[in-house]
């Protein structure tokens, strides 16, 4: 069975209610012959206002983290059924800026991504190497650490969505280039195959995230092994819908 294009965007800390509207409200025309699954990731305090704005669209509404208890002496976090109360259907985990500023481990990211998928949150689980470690070669070593710690004791991985996210690619303008971004999620999934079973492996979508924008995406999204992409900085703007739209 052929995997469904997944284009989630990644608002970071950016947005209001009011700049967040707008441009759902702008959006939602022009997303709704796309045929692949559309997710919006917005800060959290976002979520309700934008749930409402993109109700009756192909957008949902993700969150871009969550914690692992159900409850409890967790300030600043928020919890599943939190979440589940506006519907949201996504959470990323483990993307590189909390993992580089607010001291994410891999050990922090199964945990998470445990309790996301005991609650039919699908986890957007990201990993990438910084401009360090592929400098010394050291990307498919860091890859395989932060997808075995990472995804330790899940039970079905179709449930759950990879982001490769290079570090040197978020950002910068600097995209990793197709081959690049192709050779090293075919490389993921192959440890999907061998950490999970082969066959589960084939239906994982995997998206590339760093710097993709309305230009770049048609060639990325040919690569046989890249099933979608995570946007930053081009989903603040109606450029995420030609994203979206990369088949057209
Ligand atoms: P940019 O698209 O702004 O490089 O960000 C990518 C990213 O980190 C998405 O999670």
């Amino acid at each position: 069975m052929a995997r469904k294009p997944f284009i989630a965007g990644n608002w970071k800390m950016n947005m209001t209610a009011d700049s967040g509207k707008e441009l759902i409200a702008q959006l939602k025309p022009l997303v709704k012959e796309a045929k692949c699954n559309v997710a919006l990731c917005v800060p959290a305090i976002l979520i309700p206002a934008m749930v409402k704005a993109a109700k009756g669209s192909k957008i949902k509404i993700g969150a871009q983290n969550v914690h692992w208890a159900a409850s409890g002496a967790y300030t600043g976090e928020i919890s599943c059924e939190q979440l589940k109360e506006y519907g949201v259907k996504y959470a990323i985990i483990g993307h590189s800026e909390r993992r580089q500023y607010f001291g994410e481990t891999d050990e922090g990211v199964n945990k998470r991504t445990l309790a996301a998928l005991a609650n039919d949150i699908t986890p957007i689980v990201c990993v990438g190497e910084t401009l360090e470690e592929r400098e010394n070669g050291e990307t498919e070593k860091v890859l395989t650490k932060q997808l075995t710690d990472g995804l330790n004791g899940v039970e079905d991985i179709t449930k759950v969505v990879i982001a490769y996210e290079p570090v040197w690619a978020i950002g910068t303008g600097k995209t990793a280039t197709d081959e690049q971004a192709q050779e090293t999620i075919a490389f993921i999934r192959k440890k999907l195959a061998k950490l999970f079973d082969t066959k589960s492996a084939k239906k994982v979508i995997i998206q590339y995230g760093g710097s993709m924008n309305a230009k770049n995406c048609k060639g990325l999204m040919a690569q046989p092994d890249i099933d979608g992409g995570l946007i930053g900085g081009a989903s603040l703007k109606i450029d995420f819908a030609t994203i979206v739209n990369f088949d057209k």
